[in-house]
Formats: C-alpha cells, sequence, structure tokens
C-alpha cells in the first residue's frame, strides 16, 4: 500500500545537491562531496537483474570513458543489496552479449540502497509508479555540488545515452561560454547569445552592428561557436 513516508520532495536545479554516505560496489562514498570538482551523474534504475536495466547499464558501462574524459563521475542506485548488485554486474560482464557490447566491466559506483534512504531523499520513490523501486531518475550535479539539470524516466522505457551524453555537454557549454543552447543542439551548432538588454542595444542588433550575430529578431540572436572550440574546453 502507498505510504506518505516514501514521498520525498526531490531536489530541485540550482540548489544543493543532499549528501548522503552509502555503501557502493566501489567501496563507501560520501556523496557528492568525494567527488567535488568534477560533474557528477546520479542515476536509478529500477531492479538488479532485470531486462531494461540491464540494457541501459550495459550502454553506460560501454560508455564510461566518454564520461570520464567529460570530467563526469557516474554513481548509480537502486533498492538493491550489494551482493545483488555484485552478481548482477558479474553477470553482465560474464554472460551478456547484448547489440555488440560484450565484457562489460561496470566500474562506477553502485549503491546499494534497501533502506531507500538515498532513493527518498532524491524523490526517486514516485508510488504511482511503484513503492518499492526507484523511477529512472538522472540527476545531474556540477563541480560545485549544485543540481544543473534531472530527468525522470518511468520504469519501462529505458533512456536514451546519447541524450543524457548531449544534456551534460550541453551543461559544460553554458557555462564555458555563457550562452544558452537552442533546441536540438550539437556542438557546432549555433548557440544563442544573451538578449539584449536595453532598447539601443536591441535596435543596433537588428541593424546588424554586431558583426558575429545571426539575428532571427531583436530577442533572438545566436553566434557561431566551431565545434572544435566547444570541444576544446570541455572537462575542464
Ligand atoms: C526492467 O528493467 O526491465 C524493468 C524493471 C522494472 C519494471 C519493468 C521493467
Amino acid at each position: 500500500m502507498e505510504t506518505t513516508s516514501n514521498v520525498n520532495p526531490m531536489p530541485r536545479i540550482g540548489e544543493k545537491a543532499p549528501s548522503f554516505t552509502a555503501v557502493t560496489t566501489q567501496g563507501k562514498i560520501n556523496f557528492p562531496e568525494d567527488f567535488k570538482g568534477k560533474w557528477k551523474i546520479l542515476f536509478s534504475h529500477p531492479a538488479d537483474f532485470t531486462p531494461v536495466c540491464t540494457s541501459e547499464f550495459m550502454t553506460f558501462g560501454s560508455m564510461a570513458k566518454e564520461f570520464e574524459d567529460l570530467n563526469c563521475q557516474l554513481v548509480g542506485l537502486s533498492i538493491d543489496g550489494l551482493f545483488s548488485h555484485i552478481a548482477w554486474l558479474r553477470t553482465i560482464k560474464e554472460k551478456i552479449d547484448y547489440k555488440g557490447m560484450k565484457n562489460i566491466e561496470v566500474k562506477f559506483p553502485l549503491v546499494e540502497d534497501i533502506s531507500m534512504n538515498v532513493a527518498k531523499l532524491y524523490g526517486m520513490i514516485q508510488p504511482e509508479e511503484s513503492t518499492t523501486s526507484a523511477v529512472r531518475a538522472v540527476f545531474y550535479i556540477d563541480p560545485k555540488n549544485i543540481v544543473r539539470a534531472i530527468m525522470y524516466y518511468p520504469l519501462s522505457l529505458g533512456r536514451n545515452f546519447d541524450e543524457i551524453k548531449r544534456v551534460l555537454i550541453g551543461l559544460q557549454t553554458v557555462d564555458n561560454f555563457g550562452v544558452a543552447l537552442p533546441a536540438d543542439w550539437r556542438p557546432g551548432d549555433e548557440v544563442i547569445v544573451p538578449p539584449a538588454g536595453s532598447c539601443g542595444a536591441a535596435k543596433d542588433r537588428m541593424e546588424g552592428k554586431e558583426k558575429d550575430l545571426h539575428c532571427y529578431d531583436w530577442f533572438f540572436c545566436t553566434k557561431k561557436i566551431s565545434k572544435e572550440e566547444v570541444e576544446s574546453k570541455l572537462g575542464k
């Protein structure tokens, strides 16, 4: 039966990431303090030894180096015990050959959360979906330990890991260049500059006086940043 004690307010964008200490497959961690200075992706999955979660872990495990290169620490979590996590990760490495991915060793920490303390702290229990399993949450936490973006998916739908990586690259680019990013942005696409702050600046922009800008209207101006320039600053 659903209980309100399972429901916590979720951390919100812009807030400090809630701290916790936990046992993981890589030893004990103090999160997020142990990873200060890095980006963190804290993500939950509903349960070990389930198919969608296995496909997700194999995908994340196979992309681990790409996230490492972006100065990002991955931390997984489910409401399972340490020995279940260890057995599942061993099975993934030793037995599962999925879409060309095999021998995948998951080296990032997977938090045991039988108590549900961490899942509750991060609003990962959404009782209309499940009272006993975490939904598929993804928290992006920046080097200053501030929550910068959040995704929530239901139990039945595997996440898109290309999008998970694109969001991390996007957040780093927003910080590196002080810009905003349009729909479906990828490195090399035009970026959005801060809006004109005065009537004079709006007029100048519309008259083409800011040479590097392309203005669709006075409030919607973009500039080019090359793919190479964007990539040269990632993970710094
Ligand atoms: C899965 O990972 O396959 C799964 C987990 C919980 C509910 C439905 C699917």
